[in-house]
């Protein structure tokens, strides 16, 4: 049997749905049909559980995941359209009738069997089933397993805009099996790539490295990546302070994917976001040529976008309108080698500047 690796993640210090010893993220290969070994029982042995997914990864996977379950409890089975419009009140909606109907109760757990939208909308009906339920992360996509299934952020997407209502409901335990990761296509690929190369930049040359040649969904560049993000979010439970470098490339990136209409992907966009903000930093004198070099080829090996031709004009427009924008100035986050960044308050009036250095103009 391969081997698994187990990262723990502390407790969240604020959010009192958390248990206070925290939670593990389990790596390995063929997990998916040995789910129960990892179901914590901390809570109680669960009395039922909802596997949610979105139609995609119900068929791909939920067989195999109700057969590995239901030695354990017995199963219902949740799937919504996939797609980030479903992303919406009405399959919250959905799922939480379908819980109500199977009558689970507060001894059941939700298992989200899927990427970051299932993760996101499953884990918010948990957070909101019978005033929060346990949660079990299953990732699918790699988009998931590095990033979005750690960290405790759930949310579906507003009229107004994207992730506009959601909870902080941390996971009873993330259960990744790479293997899973095998059904994604490319382009797919890459924008977990994306959040796993900008990881790497923030904390360890050696995952950039690793990443970078090609390494991303094996289990223990899956688990280095975990590791980052975990104890940046622990340092920062709630968004105050240093969880803000986990936006690297983030503020561009955002303003690539509004100005393309979403054409251009979140995981893309960051990509050509990260790349952005280590020419920025070179030419400010934060970062050496040669790490900026590194980045930049870095990224375009992995198949990614290291700039953008997007109208200059309509990206100064959408950074400004960005939600992140705090009492008139812009935290940007430049790396000032590989492993390491630096928050730079900057008033919105220089946003045109910043932007004009980060595309080399
Ligand atoms: N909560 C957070 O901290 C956080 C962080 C990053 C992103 N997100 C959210 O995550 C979402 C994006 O996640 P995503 O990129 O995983 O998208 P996704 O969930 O839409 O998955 C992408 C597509 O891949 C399919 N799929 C999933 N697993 C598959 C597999 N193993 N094989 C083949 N196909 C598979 C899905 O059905 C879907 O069509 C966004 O809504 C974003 O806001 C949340
Ligand atoms: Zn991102």
């Amino acid at each position: 049997m391969s081997e698994v690796i187990t990262v723990h993640v502390a407790a969240d210090p604020i959010d009192a749905t958390v248990a206070d010893s925290g939670y593990d993220v389990h790596v390995g290969r063929g997990l998916l049909d040995r789910l129960a070994d990892f179901i914590p029982l901390r809570g109680g042995t669960p009395d039922m559980f909802a596997i949610v997914g979105d139609r995609t990864t119900d068929a791909l996977f939920g067989d195999r995941a109700e057969a590995a379950l239901r030695p354990v409890a017995p199963c219902v089975r949740i799937a919504f359209d996939g797609g980030e419009e479903h992303k919406s009140l009405d399959s919250l909606g959905h799922i939480l009738e379908s819980m109500a109907s199977a009558h689970l109760t507060r001894k059941s757990v939700v298992v989200a069997l899927g990427g970051g939208i299932v993760g996101d909308v499953a884990g918010f009906a948990a957070a909101a089933y019978m005033r929060g339920v346990r949660c079990v992360q299953v990732p699918t996509t790699l988009v998931a397993a590095v990033d979005s299934s750690v960290g405790g952020k759930t949310a579906i997407n507003l009229a107004a805009g994207k992730n506009l209502a959601g909870a902080f409901h941390q996971p009873s335990a993330v259960i990744i099996d790479a293997d899973t990761l095998k059904a994604l296509d490319d382009y797919r690929i890459a924008d977990g790539v994306a959040e796993a190369l900008k990881h790497g930049i923030l904390r360890s040359r050696e995952l950039f490295d690793s990443v970078a040649s090609g390494h991303a969904c094996e289990p223990e560049t899956i688990a280095e990546n975990v590791r980052i993000k975990a104890a940046v979010v622990a340092e920062d439970a709630r968004e105050n302070g240093v969880r803000k470098i986990l936006n690297l490339g983030h503020t561009f990136g955002h303003a690539i994917e509004k100005c393309s209409n979403f054409e251009v992907s979140h995981g893309h966009a960051v990509a050509a976001g990260v790349c952005m903000a280590s020419r920025a930093a070179r030419v400010m004198g934060k970062l050496s040529d040669a790490d900026c070099a590194a980045i930049v080829s870095g990224v375009a090996s992995c198949g990614l976008p290291t700039t953008t031709d997007l109208k200059r004009a309509a990206l100064v427009e959408a950074m400004l309108s960005d939600k992140k924008r705090a009492g008139g100035s812009v935290d940007f986050i430049l790396p000032i080698r590989i492993g390491e960044v630096v928050i730079e308050r900057t008033p919105v009036e220089d946003i045109p500047r910043m932007l004009d250095i980060a595309l080399d103009l």
